[in-house]
Protein backbone atom coordinates (compact mmCIF):
# COMPACT_ATOMS: atom_id res chain seq x y z
CA UNK A 1 0.00 0.00 0.00
CA UNK A 2 1.22 3.42 -0.71
CA UNK A 3 0.51 6.85 1.25
CA UNK A 4 -3.08 7.60 -0.01
CA UNK A 5 -2.85 11.55 1.06
CA UNK A 6 -0.24 14.38 0.81
CA UNK A 7 -0.35 18.08 1.33
CA UNK A 8 0.96 20.94 -0.72
CA UNK A 9 1.57 23.92 1.46
CA UNK A 10 -2.51 23.80 2.77
CA UNK A 11 -4.10 22.02 -0.18
CA UNK A 12 -4.75 18.45 0.64
CA UNK A 13 -4.48 15.60 -2.30
CA UNK A 14 -5.91 12.68 -1.80
CA UNK A 15 -5.59 10.51 -3.74
CA UNK A 16 -2.01 11.89 -4.90
CA UNK A 17 -2.90 11.43 -8.51
CA UNK A 18 -2.38 14.73 -10.48
CA UNK A 19 -3.50 15.22 -13.78
CA UNK A 20 -1.29 16.52 -16.51
CA UNK A 21 -1.40 20.25 -18.26
CA UNK A 22 -2.20 19.19 -21.92
CA UNK A 23 -2.69 22.12 -24.55
CA UNK A 24 -5.85 21.07 -26.35
CA UNK A 25 -6.46 18.08 -24.27
CA UNK A 26 -6.97 19.15 -20.30
CA UNK A 27 -10.12 21.60 -20.85
CA UNK A 28 -13.51 21.23 -18.63
CA UNK A 29 -14.78 18.05 -20.75
CA UNK A 30 -12.14 16.10 -20.56
CA UNK A 31 -11.93 17.02 -17.01
CA UNK A 32 -15.47 16.27 -16.19
CA UNK A 33 -15.14 12.57 -18.35
CA UNK A 34 -12.14 12.01 -15.40
CA UNK A 35 -14.29 12.65 -12.58
CA UNK A 36 -17.76 10.63 -13.88
CA UNK A 37 -14.93 7.39 -13.08
CA UNK A 38 -13.58 8.96 -9.54
CA UNK A 39 -11.58 11.62 -7.57
CA UNK A 40 -8.13 12.55 -8.97
CA UNK A 41 -5.71 14.71 -6.21
CA UNK A 42 -5.40 17.89 -8.03
CA UNK A 43 -6.96 18.29 -11.78
CA UNK A 44 -5.02 20.69 -14.06
CA UNK A 45 -5.79 23.54 -16.69
CA UNK A 46 -3.70 23.76 -20.32
CA UNK A 47 -1.03 26.25 -20.21
CA UNK A 48 -2.25 29.81 -20.18
CA UNK A 49 -0.26 32.59 -21.57
CA UNK A 50 -0.19 35.33 -18.52
CA UNK A 51 -0.12 38.13 -21.27
CA UNK A 52 -3.33 37.31 -22.74
CA UNK A 53 -5.15 35.04 -19.62
CA UNK A 54 -6.08 38.86 -18.41
CA UNK A 55 -8.39 39.39 -21.52
CA UNK A 56 -9.99 35.80 -21.69
CA UNK A 57 -13.22 35.47 -20.77
CA UNK A 58 -14.08 32.79 -18.81
CA UNK A 59 -17.89 32.17 -20.01
CA UNK A 60 -16.81 31.28 -23.48
CA UNK A 61 -13.01 30.63 -23.49
CA UNK A 62 -12.02 26.93 -23.70
CA UNK A 63 -9.18 27.39 -21.56
CA UNK A 64 -11.34 28.96 -18.64
CA UNK A 65 -14.83 26.76 -18.91
CA UNK A 66 -15.30 25.27 -16.09
CA UNK A 67 -18.20 24.08 -14.07
CA UNK A 68 -17.86 23.65 -9.87
CA UNK A 69 -17.25 20.12 -9.23
CA UNK A 70 -13.58 20.27 -11.42
CA UNK A 71 -11.85 21.08 -8.12
CA UNK A 72 -9.36 21.12 -6.79
CA UNK A 73 -7.78 22.08 -9.67
CA UNK A 74 -4.25 24.33 -10.41
CA UNK A 75 -3.50 27.13 -13.27
CA UNK A 76 -0.51 26.26 -15.26
CA UNK A 77 0.98 29.66 -16.05
CA UNK A 78 3.41 30.34 -19.40
CA UNK A 79 4.77 33.42 -17.96
CA UNK A 80 8.04 34.79 -19.05
CA UNK A 81 7.69 38.43 -17.39
CA UNK A 82 7.73 39.51 -13.89
CA UNK A 83 5.45 42.32 -14.97
CA UNK A 84 2.80 40.38 -16.08
CA UNK A 85 2.11 38.05 -13.21
CA UNK A 86 -0.07 41.14 -11.46
CA UNK A 87 -2.82 41.03 -13.80
CA UNK A 88 -2.46 36.77 -14.82
CA UNK A 89 -2.27 36.16 -10.83
CA UNK A 90 -5.41 38.58 -10.28
CA UNK A 91 -7.44 37.31 -12.91
CA UNK A 92 -6.76 33.43 -11.37
CA UNK A 93 -7.87 34.24 -8.10
CA UNK A 94 -11.70 35.63 -9.93
CA UNK A 95 -11.50 32.03 -11.55
CA UNK A 96 -11.14 30.26 -8.21
CA UNK A 97 -7.81 28.25 -8.65
CA UNK A 98 -6.44 26.07 -5.95
CA UNK A 99 -2.75 26.22 -6.52
CA UNK A 100 -0.97 27.93 -9.76
CA UNK A 101 1.69 26.04 -11.72
CA UNK A 102 4.31 27.73 -13.70
CA UNK A 103 5.38 26.38 -17.05
CA UNK A 104 9.47 25.30 -17.29
CA UNK A 105 9.31 22.52 -19.33
CA UNK A 106 7.60 23.53 -22.46
CA UNK A 107 10.21 23.18 -25.45
CA UNK A 108 8.31 24.68 -28.15
CA UNK A 109 10.34 26.97 -30.33
CA UNK A 110 7.55 29.93 -30.21
CA UNK A 111 7.62 29.69 -26.61
CA UNK A 112 11.74 29.38 -26.10
CA UNK A 113 12.15 32.18 -28.58
CA UNK A 114 10.10 34.92 -26.01
CA UNK A 115 11.45 33.43 -22.86
CA UNK A 116 8.71 30.88 -21.47
CA UNK A 117 8.88 27.31 -20.95
CA UNK A 118 12.61 26.10 -20.63
CA UNK A 119 14.25 29.26 -21.52
CA UNK A 120 12.82 30.01 -18.08
CA UNK A 121 14.35 27.31 -16.25
CA UNK A 122 17.52 28.16 -17.67
CA UNK A 123 17.44 32.18 -16.38
CA UNK A 124 17.78 31.18 -12.29
CA UNK A 125 17.35 35.17 -11.83
CA UNK A 126 14.82 36.09 -14.00
CA UNK A 127 12.93 32.84 -12.52
CA UNK A 128 13.03 33.90 -8.68
CA UNK A 129 12.04 37.42 -9.73
CA UNK A 130 9.05 36.02 -11.19
CA UNK A 131 8.32 32.95 -8.28
CA UNK A 132 9.16 35.88 -5.82
CA UNK A 133 6.12 38.36 -7.48
CA UNK A 134 3.47 35.83 -7.57
CA UNK A 135 4.19 35.02 -4.14
CA UNK A 136 3.91 38.17 -3.09
CA UNK A 137 0.48 38.63 -4.99
CA UNK A 138 -1.34 35.48 -3.52
CA UNK A 139 -0.99 33.08 -0.76
CA UNK A 140 -1.82 29.99 -3.06
CA UNK A 141 0.35 27.10 -2.97
CA UNK A 142 2.52 27.62 -6.16
CA UNK A 143 3.99 24.48 -8.12
CA UNK A 144 6.97 24.39 -11.37
CA UNK A 145 6.80 21.73 -13.76
CA UNK A 146 10.03 20.70 -14.88
CA UNK A 147 12.08 18.43 -17.27
CA UNK A 148 15.38 16.73 -16.27
CA UNK A 149 17.49 19.71 -18.01
CA UNK A 150 19.93 19.51 -21.13
CA UNK A 151 21.24 16.00 -22.04
CA UNK A 152 24.84 17.19 -22.37
CA UNK A 153 25.13 18.71 -19.03
CA UNK A 154 22.64 16.49 -16.43
CA UNK A 155 23.76 13.73 -14.11
CA UNK A 156 20.98 12.82 -11.10
CA UNK A 157 24.01 14.89 -8.87
CA UNK A 158 23.29 18.11 -11.08
CA UNK A 159 19.59 17.51 -11.05
CA UNK A 160 19.31 17.18 -7.63
CA UNK A 161 21.11 20.47 -7.26
CA UNK A 162 18.84 22.42 -9.29
CA UNK A 163 15.42 20.92 -7.68
CA UNK A 164 17.17 22.45 -4.27
CA UNK A 165 17.62 25.69 -6.03
CA UNK A 166 13.86 25.48 -6.98
CA UNK A 167 12.72 24.39 -3.45
CA UNK A 168 14.53 27.45 -1.91
CA UNK A 169 12.78 29.76 -4.21
CA UNK A 170 9.78 29.11 -2.09
CA UNK A 171 7.69 26.60 -4.39
CA UNK A 172 5.21 24.40 -2.22
CA UNK A 173 5.76 21.33 -5.22
CA UNK A 174 7.56 19.93 -7.85
CA UNK A 175 6.04 18.13 -11.31
CA UNK A 176 9.00 16.27 -13.13
CA UNK A 177 8.49 15.28 -16.26
CA UNK A 178 10.94 12.83 -16.46
CA UNK A 179 12.90 13.26 -19.65
CA UNK A 180 15.56 15.94 -20.38
CA UNK A 181 14.53 18.77 -22.13
CA UNK A 182 12.83 18.16 -25.86
CA UNK A 183 13.35 14.74 -25.71
CA UNK A 184 10.23 13.15 -27.49
CA UNK A 185 7.29 11.41 -25.49
CA UNK A 186 7.88 8.33 -27.12
CA UNK A 187 11.06 7.68 -25.71
CA UNK A 188 11.04 5.95 -22.36
CA UNK A 189 10.87 8.19 -19.09
CA UNK A 190 13.99 8.39 -17.10
CA UNK A 191 12.45 8.07 -13.16
CA UNK A 192 15.27 6.52 -12.00
CA UNK A 193 17.36 9.89 -12.58
CA UNK A 194 14.85 11.33 -10.17
CA UNK A 195 15.75 9.08 -7.10
CA UNK A 196 18.38 11.16 -5.74
CA UNK A 197 16.29 14.69 -5.90
CA UNK A 198 13.51 13.17 -4.28
CA UNK A 199 14.97 11.88 -1.56
CA UNK A 200 17.08 15.35 -1.35
CA UNK A 201 13.53 17.53 -1.40
CA UNK A 202 11.02 18.42 1.64
CA UNK A 203 8.80 19.40 -0.37
CA UNK A 204 6.29 16.66 -2.26
CA UNK A 205 7.78 15.32 -5.77
CA UNK A 206 5.57 14.93 -8.22
CA UNK A 207 6.49 12.53 -11.55
CA UNK A 208 5.36 12.47 -14.44
CA UNK A 209 6.06 10.67 -17.95
CA UNK A 210 5.01 7.14 -19.07
CA UNK A 211 2.56 6.49 -17.04
CA UNK A 212 -0.78 4.61 -19.00
CA UNK A 213 -1.38 1.49 -16.96
CA UNK A 214 -2.08 0.73 -13.32
CA UNK A 215 1.64 -1.40 -13.69
CA UNK A 216 3.41 1.91 -14.94
CA UNK A 217 2.33 3.72 -11.84
CA UNK A 218 3.33 0.76 -9.14
CA UNK A 219 6.60 0.87 -10.82
CA UNK A 220 7.00 4.85 -11.22
CA UNK A 221 6.00 4.87 -7.20
CA UNK A 222 8.57 1.95 -6.19
CA UNK A 223 11.79 3.44 -8.14
CA UNK A 224 11.20 7.13 -7.35
CA UNK A 225 9.95 6.84 -4.28
CA UNK A 226 7.89 9.96 -5.08
CA UNK A 227 4.86 11.78 -3.40
CA UNK A 228 2.61 11.50 -6.16
CA UNK A 229 2.59 10.79 -10.08
CA UNK A 230 0.77 13.02 -12.96
CA UNK A 231 -0.84 11.44 -15.79
CA UNK A 232 -1.04 13.03 -19.54
CA UNK A 233 -1.90 11.15 -22.65
CA UNK A 234 -2.87 8.22 -20.05
CA UNK A 235 -5.51 10.20 -19.26
CA UNK A 236 -7.31 10.93 -22.40
CA UNK A 237 -6.43 6.95 -23.79
CA UNK A 238 -8.29 5.83 -20.64
CA UNK A 239 -10.04 8.73 -18.88
CA UNK A 240 -11.33 5.89 -15.62
CA UNK A 241 -7.18 5.32 -15.20
CA UNK A 242 -7.23 7.61 -11.81
CA UNK A 243 -10.02 5.37 -10.80
CA UNK A 244 -8.04 2.16 -11.84
CA UNK A 245 -4.73 3.33 -9.98
CA UNK A 246 -7.07 4.41 -6.65
CA UNK A 247 -8.60 1.04 -6.45
CA UNK A 248 -5.41 -0.88 -6.64
CA UNK A 249 -2.77 0.77 -5.26
CA UNK A 250 -4.82 2.85 -2.47
CA UNK A 251 -7.54 1.06 -1.27
CA UNK A 252 -7.78 -1.53 1.42
CA UNK A 253 -9.02 -4.48 -0.48
CA UNK A 254 -7.17 -4.11 -3.62
CA UNK A 255 -10.58 -4.33 -5.44
CA UNK A 256 -10.97 -5.01 -9.32
CA UNK A 257 -12.37 -2.45 -11.31
CA UNK A 258 -14.62 -2.46 -13.79
CA UNK A 259 -14.14 -2.75 -17.49
CA UNK A 260 -15.37 0.75 -18.82
CA UNK A 261 -18.21 1.32 -21.83
CA UNK A 262 -15.82 2.86 -24.58
CA UNK A 263 -18.76 4.07 -26.77
CA UNK A 264 -20.87 5.32 -23.71
CA UNK A 265 -17.24 7.04 -22.63
CA UNK A 266 -16.94 8.91 -26.53
CA UNK A 267 -20.23 9.89 -26.35
CA UNK A 268 -20.77 11.77 -22.53
CA UNK A 269 -17.18 13.23 -23.87
CA UNK A 270 -18.90 14.84 -26.91
CA UNK A 271 -21.95 14.92 -24.67
CA UNK A 272 -19.39 17.85 -22.64
CA UNK A 273 -18.14 19.53 -25.74
CA UNK A 274 -21.84 20.40 -26.87
CA UNK A 275 -22.63 21.55 -23.41
CA UNK A 276 -19.85 23.61 -22.79
CA UNK A 277 -18.11 24.84 -25.59
CA UNK A 278 -18.78 27.21 -28.34
CA UNK A 279 -19.71 26.12 -31.79
CA UNK A 280 -16.80 26.63 -32.90
CA UNK A 281 -14.36 25.76 -30.44
CA UNK A 282 -15.62 21.67 -30.33
CA UNK A 283 -14.63 19.72 -33.36
CA UNK A 284 -10.74 20.66 -33.16
CA UNK A 285 -10.75 19.05 -29.48
CA UNK A 286 -13.19 16.04 -29.98
CA UNK A 287 -10.36 15.47 -32.81
CA UNK A 288 -7.79 15.71 -30.47
CA UNK A 289 -9.31 13.61 -28.10
CA UNK A 290 -10.34 11.00 -30.33
CA UNK A 291 -6.53 10.65 -31.69
CA UNK A 292 -5.64 9.12 -28.01
CA UNK A 293 -8.78 7.71 -26.94
CA UNK A 294 -8.88 5.27 -30.27
CA UNK A 295 -6.18 3.84 -28.71
CA UNK A 296 -8.08 1.74 -26.90
CA UNK A 297 -9.36 -0.68 -30.14
CA UNK A 298 -7.00 -2.43 -32.52
CA UNK A 299 -8.06 -0.89 -34.85
CA UNK A 300 -8.33 2.33 -33.40
CA UNK A 301 -6.57 4.40 -36.28
CA UNK A 302 -9.63 3.91 -38.39
CA UNK A 303 -12.10 5.65 -35.60
CA UNK A 304 -9.51 8.34 -35.26
CA UNK A 305 -9.23 8.62 -39.08
CA UNK A 306 -12.76 9.24 -39.92
CA UNK A 307 -13.35 11.46 -36.99
CA UNK A 308 -10.28 13.92 -38.32
CA UNK A 309 -11.59 13.59 -42.05
CA UNK A 310 -15.09 14.69 -40.15
CA UNK A 311 -16.32 18.10 -40.96
CA UNK A 312 -18.79 19.06 -38.41
CA UNK A 313 -19.29 17.71 -35.11
CA UNK A 314 -23.16 15.92 -36.37
CA UNK A 315 -20.65 14.08 -39.00
CA UNK A 316 -18.03 13.02 -36.27
CA UNK A 317 -20.70 11.14 -34.57
CA UNK A 318 -22.49 9.29 -37.25
CA UNK A 319 -18.68 8.40 -38.20
CA UNK A 320 -17.86 7.21 -34.39
CA UNK A 321 -21.20 5.36 -34.48
CA UNK A 322 -20.43 3.49 -37.49
CA UNK A 323 -16.95 2.18 -36.05
CA UNK A 324 -18.75 1.35 -32.37
CA UNK A 325 -21.10 -0.60 -34.20
CA UNK A 326 -18.66 -2.61 -36.15
CA UNK A 327 -16.05 -3.15 -33.04
CA UNK A 328 -18.65 -3.83 -30.05
CA UNK A 329 -16.59 -6.76 -28.55
C1 LIG B 1 -1.02 17.35 -26.48
C2 LIG B 1 -0.12 17.72 -25.35
C3 LIG B 1 -0.15 19.01 -24.84
C4 LIG B 1 0.69 19.36 -23.76
N1 LIG B 1 0.58 20.60 -23.21
C5 LIG B 1 1.27 20.89 -22.07
C6 LIG B 1 1.03 22.10 -21.36
O1 LIG B 1 0.16 22.91 -21.72
N2 LIG B 1 1.79 22.33 -20.25
C7 LIG B 1 2.74 21.44 -19.79
O2 LIG B 1 3.40 21.70 -18.78
N3 LIG B 1 2.95 20.29 -20.43
C8 LIG B 1 2.22 19.98 -21.53
N4 LIG B 1 2.37 18.75 -22.11
C9 LIG B 1 3.26 17.76 -21.47
C10 LIG B 1 2.46 16.91 -20.47
O3 LIG B 1 1.99 17.68 -19.39
C11 LIG B 1 3.31 15.75 -19.94
O4 LIG B 1 4.43 16.31 -19.32
C12 LIG B 1 3.75 14.80 -21.05
O5 LIG B 1 2.67 14.46 -21.89
C13 LIG B 1 4.36 13.53 -20.45
O6 LIG B 1 3.41 12.88 -19.63
P1 LIG B 1 2.60 11.58 -20.17
O7 LIG B 1 3.65 10.59 -20.61
O8 LIG B 1 1.80 11.13 -18.97
O9 LIG B 1 1.75 12.02 -21.32
C14 LIG B 1 1.57 18.40 -23.20
C15 LIG B 1 1.60 17.11 -23.73
C16 LIG B 1 0.76 16.76 -24.78
C17 LIG B 1 0.80 15.34 -25.30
Amino acid sequence: MFRDRIKISGLDISPPLFLAPMAGLTHSALRQLILDFGPVGLLSTEMLSASSLPHENPDISPYLIRTPRERPISYQLLVYRADHAEKAVEKILTLGADCIDINLGCGAPKVVKKGGGIALSRDPDRLKEIIRRIKELCSLPITVKIRLGQRSDTSASTFKDRCLFLQDLGIDALYIHARFDKEPFARPPRWEMTVKAIESLSIPAIINGGIFTIEDARRCFKITGADGIMIGRGAAIRPWIFRDICLCLFSKEGAQAQAPDLPATWLKFFQYLEELFPRERRLGRLKEFTHYFSQNYAFGNRLAMSVQRSKTMAEAKIKALEFFSRNSE
